[in-house]
């Protein structure tokens, strides 16, 4: 048996949420459903946040009610508190992705809150979701550097994951959500973080604001990891961390592990097709290597 790595899609809810403009209810029901029949079977849909903090995803409700759900694809989505998760039962969400982050000003500006207060808020969510029969996942943003603070020591990172598997998460996704890794660093964290808990509970999120978001996850990779986000078209960014550009587009990760003979379960030439039916919904180019080079090739 071949290597294979998950992949997990953030467009609809890491990409449309730092988009200038707030995108139609069907386009994103429509570009949900585009990425199920190209065989992504994790897709985070939306947030059930404030409405105010992220005015474009306040539709999270009814982009859920209107998904034509297909069997064994999960759709997770956001949720930072008791409030969320209410909503998040009731949109039938398959898996609940609780954040925080491992630098104290980032999560302040993020969620409002101190790291030390945020448990608390955490707890019912992780549980409530847990009795469900949900999985939950908990993201440590900032773990590679943090727009206010800088560095961030990986003993900050560590404690964080620590509390958050204490606190019931089935799985930890480490951010580096202003884009600021490079791949040593990358294997370092992993290693460190592989002391406390098994890798297939693992996963890495990279935004690519520096472009080493492609060989960040080879690192990860490299160290063991086969859990991984991507985002359609490269879009994304969190509107509360300054600086923050896209993802890395989940075509060019598609790339990657192709050319590696390494299964990811998605067609890579559907995926395509979705990012060009998406640049045609949001009237601009999208700027991954790979739809580069597919209107290129329209073009010869
Ligand atoms: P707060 O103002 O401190 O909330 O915000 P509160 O608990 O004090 O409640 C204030 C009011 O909001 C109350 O209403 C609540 O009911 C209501 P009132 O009683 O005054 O009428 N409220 C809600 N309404 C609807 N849905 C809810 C909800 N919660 C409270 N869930 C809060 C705290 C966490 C809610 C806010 O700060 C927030 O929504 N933040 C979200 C920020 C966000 O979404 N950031 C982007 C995602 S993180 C990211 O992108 C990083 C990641 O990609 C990984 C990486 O890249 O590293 C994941
Ligand atoms: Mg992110």
């Amino acid at each position: 048996m071949g290597e294979r790595v998950w992949l997990r899609e953030v467009g609809p809810r890491d990409g449309l949420q730092n988009e200038p403009g707030v995108i139609a209810t069907e386009i994103k029901v429509e570009l949900v459903e585009r990425l199920m029949d190209a065989g992504v079977r994790f897709i985070e849909v939306s947030s059930f946040v404030h409405p105010k903090w992220i005015p474009q995803l306040a539709d999270a409700d009814e982009v859920f009610a209107r998904i034509r759900r297909r069997p064994g694809v999960e759709l997770s989505a956001l949720v930072p508190n008791e409030r969320g998760l209410a909503r998040a039962l009731a949109a039938k969400v398959d898996a609940v992705h609780v954040f925080m982050s491992a630098s104290e000003s980032h999560n302040l500006k993020n969620i409002n809150k101190t790291i030390a207060d945020t448990y608390p808020v955490l707890r019912p969510v992780i549980e409530g979701a847990k009795a469900e029969g949900l999985v939950v996942r908990g993201y440590v943003s900032t773990v590679f550097g943090c727009p206010y603070e800088g560095k961030v020591p990986v003993s900050q990172v560590l404690s964080v994951v620590e509390r958050l598997f204490e606190l019931g998460v089935d799985e930890v996704a480490l951010g580096d959500t202003i884009g600021v890794a490079v791949p040593t660093q990358v294997a370092e964290v992993v290693r460190e973080v592989e002391r406390i808990v098994p890798l297939d509970r693992v996963s890495l999120h990279f935004h690519d604001t520096r472009g080493m978001a492609i060989a960040n996850m080879y690192a990860g990779f490299a160290a063991g990891v086969r859990r991984f986000d991507g985002s359609i078209g490269g879009l994304g960014g969190c509107p509360y961390a300054p600086g923050a550009s896209g993802n890395v587009a989940m075509e060019d990760v598609l790339y990657l592990f192709n050319g590696m003979d390494v299964e990811t379960g998605i067609e890579a030439e559907r995926y395509l097709d979705v990012v060009a039916w998406l640049e045609s919904k949001l009237n601009k180019p999208l700027a991954s290597h790979a739809r580069q080079v597919a209107r290129s090739a329209c073009q010869a």
